[in-house]
């Protein structure tokens, strides 16, 4: 079995180790575009499967053989936006690690929020001791956009602080503890319930600049936002005014519309604004290859496996 390994900017060598240690039949390498003086290569080695991260466009049509794309990541947004070869499948990351993190990541900023750690911090920077008063969870309604297997997990760990909890999806999903919405009829009535949203939707035609000044401004006032998808999901402007305004709190985000942020964008120095480097969540190399690895067994065995992306929905 041949496996081609395409994701430019990370170190190849300890993802070819680690096929090859779950597949030890295989036959792996990373691919690289033809340099101008082998453009027309004619001995291109064919895969049998790719595991790819933001590939190039000419990889698609250098690999003509191929059963199944394997992405590294969760997100597939921008492997949508090349043209992909045909009838072939693509398959994101089920979890693999990643829900925990962003669990993790959301908790932090939604608990640093209410809380006030911001504060504490502040006055231990002058030796004050202050205890502020204790927090009332009613008062911190969450909503939780996308509810696959990460932002399941996002809600339940959520839930599990006693924050009253809702999601939010675009098809119905049933959540224990979880107070549930669906598709873009009920989104007001998800935004009017909640007071801090976390976003950890796909990014697709339908969910790209959703949050917005219309949507923010449904919040519960003040409204603070977490997101942890990506910064096209986001129209930055609004935020910004609706903070100005006071609609809105703050934010901790991990994405941006630009990436890395630029260092003249209002959001670096902005007071009410924490910012993250696109790293609530980072594929784990050894749980992601375990993971890909059993699916191409499944495969080579014909049976279904999970994480097939539809591509008419973009996720
Ligand atoms: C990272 O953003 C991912 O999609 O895994």
């Amino acid at each position: 079995m041949k496996i081609v390994f395409c994701a430019p900017h990370k170190d190849f060598q300890p993802w070819l180790d680690d096929i090859v240690a779950n597949i030890p039949a295989a036959e792996v390498w990373s691919w690289s575009p033809p340099d101008e003086a082998q453009a027309l290569r004619s001995d291109e080695p064919q895969a049998d499967y790719a595991l790819v991260w933001a590939p190039p466009t000419e990889f698609f049509s250098a690999q003509k053989n191929l059963k199944a794309v394997f992405t590294i990541g969760a997100g597939v947004d921008r492997l949508m936006k090349l043209p992909n070869p045909d009838g072939v499948p693509i398959v994101r990351l089920n979890d693999a690690g990643m829900a925990v993190q962003m669990a993790e990541y959301v908790c932090h900023a939604l608990i640093r929020h209410t809380r006030e750690f911001a504060a504490y911090e502040a006055q231990a920077r002058h030796a004050e001791w202050t205890v502020r008063a204790p927090i009332d969870r009613a008062a911190w309604p969450v909503g939780v956009m996308g509810l696959g297997s990460i932002g399941a997990r996002v809600a339940q760990a959520v839930a599990a602080f006693d924050y009253p909890t809702f999601g939010w999806s675009r098809t119905a999903k049933s959540l224990p503890g979880i107070s549930t919405f669906a598709g873009t009829e009920n989104l007001e009535k998800f935004l009017q319930s909640v007071r801090v949203l976390v976003c950890v939707l796909p990014l697709t035609h339908d969910t790209e600049n959703i949050l917005n000044f219309v949507t923010l401004s449904r919040l519960k006032p003040p409204g603070y936002l977490i997101n942890v998808a990506r910064g096209a999901h986001l129209v930055e402007a609004d935020l910004l005014a609706l903070i100005k305004t006071g609609a809105m709190s703050g934010a901790a985000l991990d994405v941006f519309q630009t990436e890395p942020l630029p260092p003249d964008h209002p959001f670096w120095h902005h007071p009410e604004i924490r910012i993250t480097p696109h790293s609530s969540a980072i594929t784990l190399r050894k749980e992601s290859v375990m993971q890909i690895a059993a699916k191409i067994y499944d495969l080579e065995q014909g049976r279904n496996i999970e994480g097939v992306v539809n591509q008419q929905v973009g996720y």
